[in-house]
């Protein structure tokens, strides 16, 4: 007999036949069942191999609905890859199509996002968007702040839940909290949530676990549909996220009447070339293994991009830092001569972004700055751009596409010079030092 409470952390019960479990996550028990009952708070289950008995604090007997997982053992498995980083690297072209599936119009020129159904009233309500995250998550929504001012013209604020929860933030019913979170069970994102209704702000979720604790907390929530991530080390997730935010700040522009219909259909004709797309960008992994071999023992590497770079820089630099303990940073280009050009000395590999026309002019000036001081420059470029290669020393090319969709390319090269980099280092990639996937507790 197992007897199990849940508080605040996530816990699922796996229905078998003649058995029964209980797991903090779906991929534990997926080999042996893909029936679950999902604890809420403060419900306490006994479990006996061919019973389960559910009370609530009170001792009254729940009766919960069976939640059955929708993929199976097999996506919790390596498929042939050495390991889960790789895997869901390579699963991004799939994972991004399933994330677009359903919501793009049958024309293919708008958005339909049938489980929001907002409308221009529902919008002008709001004089502010926060999107709060952790992470890689948190990474994404830098992302989607840049696209819905943009494309939809709200002010957003972004914020790591950790600060947020504690800094008393100008929360109220007219502010639209947006969480991404892949799990849905980060303890610090989960708090903000709560503290924002609490507050009286309407909650929007962006998360890959159907049935985690975030998705069933907020208001509305928008799934992923990444399938399942087993890595610490976040990827397709991070890809979907910035999809979804894509899709997401159309939706809402068309709503508002911010963009023509024009050009959104160009923007949602560009959307779905992505994932064929990012499968070029996956087809030829022999450069970026040989860059790892020569830059993986060197001690601090640098990321400097512009606008959307400089976000695609953070995540790049965090997932080299986070499987192959290499001192990362990212900095805006910008701010180089405000202090860090003073660490850019002789060798010193600088990973530079130049993907954003808007800014390019202006990045090449910063790359031009470190390459004076003879740093090593790997410069990321779209394709059909012959001029970054004049002034650095190795270019990386993406396909060409807008210079919003473009972060969605650019972040692939970087995760795996990530994963390559902690295989020279001989690593373990997939579960990194000190890290959990799902981050439960404070
Ligand atoms: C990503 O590579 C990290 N392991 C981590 O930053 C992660 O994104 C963060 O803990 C947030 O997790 P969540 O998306 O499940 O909320």
């Amino acid at each position: 007999e197992l007897i199990c409470t849940k508080q605040d952390n996530p816990l699922v019960i796996g229905l078998g036949d003649g058995e029964n479990f209980i797991a903090s996550d779906i991929p534990a028990i997926i080999a042996r069942t893909r029936r679950t009952y999902i604890l809420n708070d403060g419900e306490m289950a006994v479990v006996k191999k061919d019973s389960i008995t559910i009370t609530n604090r009170k001792g009254e007997l729940v009766t919960k609905k069976v939640f059955e997982v929708n993929w199976n053992a097999e996506a919790a498995e390596k498929g042939g890859f050495e390991h889960f980083m790789l895997k869901e690297i390579h699963e991004q072209p799939k994972a991004v199509r399933d994330t677009m599936s359903q919501r793009i119009a049958k024309d293919g020129k708008s958005i339909v996002m049938d489980e929001l159904k907002w409308t221009a009233d529902y919008l002008n309500n709001f004089n502010k968007i926060y999107i709060v995250a952790c992470g890689t998550a948190y990474h994404a929504g830098l992302v989607g702040k840049f696209y819905i001012e943009k494309l939809a013209r709200i002010p957003v604020e972004v914020d790591v839940a950790s600060e947020f929860r504690y800094r008393d933030p100008i929360v109220d019913e007219n502010t639209l909290l947006i969480v991404v979170s892949q799990s849905g069970e980060t303890s610090d994102t989960l708090a903000a949530l709560k503290e924002s209704k609490r507050r009286g702000a309407k909650t929007l979720a962006l998360t890959n676990v159907v049935g985690s604790s975030i998705a069933r907390e907020a208001d509305q929530v928008l799934y992923t549909w990444a399938g399942p991530e087993i890595a610490v080390a976040s990827t397709k997730a991070y890809t979907t996220q910035l999809i979804l935010f894509f899709m997401l700040s159309l939706y809402m522009s068309e709503i508002r009447g911010t963009q023509t219909k024009e050009r959104i259909a160009e923007l949602v004709g560009l959307l779905q070339k992505v994932p064929a797309q990012i499968s070029e960008t996956l087809s030829d992994v022999e450069p970026i293994k040989t860059f790892a071999k020569q830059y993986g023992f060197n001690e601090d590497v640098f990321y400097i991009g512009r606008s959307l770079d400089y976000d695609v820089a953070l995540e790049g630099a965090l997932k080299l830092k986070e499987v192959s303990y290499i001192h990362a940073e990212a900095y805006a280009a910008g701010e180089l001569k405000h202090g860090t050009l003073a660490l850019i000395v002789e060798g010193v590999p600088v990973i530079a972004l130049a993907t954003q026309k808007s800014v390019y002019e202006k990045t090449l000036s910063n790359i031009k700055e470190v390459k004076a001081r003879d740093a090593v420059v790997i410069g990321i470029a779209a394709e059909g751009d012959d001029e970054l290669e004049k002034y650095v020393d190795h270019v990386m090319k993406v396909p060409e596409t807008d210079e919003l969709l473009i972060p969605i390319l650019t972040v692939v090269p970087l995760q795996l010079l990530a994963y390559y980099a902690a295989i020279t280092r001989g690593c373990d990639v997939d579960k990194p030092r000190n890290l959990a996937k799902s981050v439960t507790v404070e």
